[in-house]
């Protein structure tokens, strides 16, 4: 039996409807921007893994930083005890992060940065007495597959038969363009209730809701109209962390900053499973108290885990290289120059970029979803061609690693190319 057969006896795969999915594709070894299978075939990672491989598959700098801090300490509870390397990433990640943030609460993956980020908010206001409990986030946003995150996430396919265990989250329009007008009227009306303690959003790019872009000028506005509020701002940058934008954070866009946010994903380089909720001093001595019914009562087994923080450091250390950063404005400026070439193709439509990230919309005449036939029809084209591209419904989007070179970039574009010629309007 080979991995994919024995894979298919033993292993529930995410997001994946395992009786009609196709055989699951069994990967051996990873290297740069490369995947590959147990037949030796290869696949350029266009979106870098569930968007979280960085710096390229295997980097020898990450796995050496890990090998060495598994053999010297593997792991100790950050509960009481305290140790360098979550002290040192701690102190790294605050210094590139936007202005204000002051402490950071660690936990295992994007959801739980999430699910800390929305207690803290209602917390904060909970521990000052205040009757503040609503919650806004936008419609189509995608925060998670927690309870939390899907409540903040609105109605969707994805969490219909948990919608009675929802909690009530006011969901925003997606400032579309002509409506952004519109969004600030519904967010400002929202907001005059006093009752809001806070307004979770992806900043600048709606990732798995469609990688909908928006304006940082009007995330400035919206954040600036919140603070006029008093309400808390939880940028979540899970996806757009660690220069997905074309800067450290989406935030750095925007002259009014969060005073919570959420970050995994790129943390570890996509290395080990590692997320951070940070938060800025005044929402930190809300919990400061000696009441101890005041404590944040959140925290998870591998909290703070050194492995986890060797990795995020390690990715730390290339990101702070001027080499990196060179890559990623390549990238930035390759995705400019191609938008052409697709405006150009009939079932094309909303070209778009904003930093490394690349998107579009295939025309199909129908309705466009996430369960759209055409989905799987344009993954299985990119797969025999090798490439790994995840069309979410039929929204095409580049995410590659930044350690994809131009020539590899190239081989991306002109494969979707080919394939959409194909796609019959
Ligand atoms: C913006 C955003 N938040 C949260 C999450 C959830 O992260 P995870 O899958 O690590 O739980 C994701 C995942 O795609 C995301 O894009």
């Amino acid at each position: 039996m080979n991995l994919a057969e024995r894979s298919k006896k033993s292993i529930w795969h995410p997001f994946t409807q395992m009786q009609i999915a196709d055989d699951p594709i069994a990967i051996v070894r990873g290297k740069g921007s490369y995947l590959y299978d147990e037949n030796g075939k290869a696949y350029l990672d266009a979106v870098s893994s569930w968007w979280v491989t960085n710096h390229g598959h295997a980097h020898p700098h990450i796995a050496q930083k890990v090998s060495e801090q598994v053999a010297h300490l593997e792991h100790s509870m950050l509960a009481g005890f305290t140790h360098e390397p979550a002290i040192e990433l701690a102190e790294r990640v605050l210094n590139h992060l936007p202005e204000g943030q002051s402490k950071v609460f660690f936990s295992d993956n994007g959801s739980t940065a999430v699910e800390v980020a929305i207690k803290m908010a209602v917390q904060y206001w909970h521990n000052q007495g205040q009757d503040r409990t609503e919650i806004l986030a936008f419609e189509d946003a995608y925060h998670g597959d927690t309870f939390g995150a899907m409540s903040a996430a609105g109605p969707s396919a994805f969490n219909r038969p948990f919608q009675p265990y929802l909690f009530t989250v006011q969901h925003l329009p997606v400032p579309i363009q002509n409506a952004e007008d519109h969004f600030l009227q519904v967010l400002e009306k929202a907001l005059q209730s006093g009752r809001v303690a806070c307004f979770i959003y992806e900043p600048l790019v709606l990732g798995a809701g469609g990688m909908f872009m928006y304006a940082p000028e009007l995330l400035n506005k919206a954040i600036a109209m919140c603070k006029a509020y008093q309400v808390l701002c939880i940028a979540d940058e899970v996806m757009t962390g660690f220069g997905r934008t074309g800067k450290w954070f989406a935030s750095d866009y925007c002259e009014n900053k969060p005073d919570i946010i959420c970050l995994s994903k790129g943390l570890t380089g996509g290395t080990l499973p590692m997320a951070l909720t940070t938060c800025t001093e005044t929402v930190y001595k809300a919990f400061l108290s000696d009441d101890r019914f005041k404590t944040f009562f959140h925290g998870h087994s591998f909290t703070g885990n050194p492995v986890g923080c060797a990795a995020a450091l390690a990715s730390m250390d290339l990101m702070e290289k001027q080499e990196t950063w060179e890559r990623i404005d390549a990238v930035c400026q390759l995705h400019s120059e191609q938008v052409g070439r697709f405006e150009k193709l009939a079932a094309v439509s909303n070209v778009r970029h904003r930093g490394t990230l690349f998107a579009l919309d295939v025309n199909t005449g129908g309705e466009t979803s996430y369960f759209n036939d055409l989905r799987d029809w344009l993954y299985r084209q990119f797969i025999d061609r090798g490439i790994l591209l995840r069309p979410l419904g039929n929204t095409l989007y580049i995410m590659a690693p930044y350690s994809t070179t131009k020539e590899q970039m190239m081989e991306v574009y002109q494969a979707m190319e080919q394939v959409l010629e194909q796609v019959k309007v």
